[in-house]
């Protein structure tokens, strides 16, 4: 069963996995261009990168209506416990978790984290996903790291990364350059910008950036429409 990943805006993504939906960094209601509205996702579990507002703007309204569990950091896991969201498993850099047809793993990321309400965030990190048979890397906010080449590798079966979802907005994440060298350090199937475009600060030309990744041989890529869905596998 193919896997579908949907961006709904800036850095929000869904994860169809066939067993199960999950939901990325959720920031809807307030996120110009967004293709649906927090009161309308559906998920089974939800995965943050970190703390900033365009990441969790709407995490608390989705996680109580939902019943999703979220995966988080400690530090996001202990404010969203003092909101009264009940269904939180904290972790750190390293762990893997079960979620909806697969694991998830926390991977690192260099970038910072901190609450909408100034409360110290914890770390940022990045998923490395196996769900539906595809393996899946999303970034998060963060800038190129050597440890992108590590992230790539093959797991024990022998399976390369069949996505890499990367930021190319520059600004407060590695802009277009760096993040075709991350395709060349990861080694994805198909790379799929993110985190670009929402305002006119991280603006970039992201059919231009997908011609460059193909044009030098990288990856498939693609710059799906907001609300447009993306299968693989
Ligand atoms: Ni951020
Ligand atoms: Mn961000």
């Amino acid at each position: 069963m193919p896997v579908t990943l949907t961006c709904t805006g800036h850095a929000t993504w869904l994860i169809d996995t066939g067993h199960g939906t999950l939901l990325v960094d959720p920031f809807f209601d307030e996120c110009p261009g967004a293709s649906m509205q927090a009161k309308d996702v559906a998920c089974d579990a939800i995965l943050l990168t970190h703390g900033h507002f365009d990441h969790v703007a709407d995490l608390v309204a989705i996680a109580k209506r939902t019943g999703a569990k979220v995966f988080c950091n400690w530090e996001i896991g202990q404010w969203l416990g003092k909101q009264g969201v009940e269904t939180v498993q904290p972790m750190n850099h390293g762990g893997r978790v079960a979620v909806p047809g697969g694991t998830a793993k926390m991977e690192i990321a260099w970038h910072s984290s901190s609450l909408p309400d100034g409360s110290y965030g914890g770390n940022p990190c990045g998923w490395l996903l196996d769900v539906g048979g595809a393996r899946i890397y999303v970034a998060g906010d963060t800038a190129l790291f050597s440890d992108m080449e590590r992230i790539g590798r093959p797991d024990a079966k022998g399976r390369g990364l069949d996505v890499a979802i990367l930021p190319i907005g520059d600004l407060f994440t590695m802009g277009p350059d760096d993040a075709l060298e991350a395709v060349r350090l990861l080694k994805p199937k198909l790379a799929l910008p993110s985190h670009y475009g929402t305002w006119p600060p991280i603006e970039q030309d992201a059919a231009a950036w997908v011609r460059r990744v193909e044009a030098e041989k990288l990856a498939a890529a693609r710059a799906p429409a907001r609300g447009e869905q993306v299968k693989v596998g």
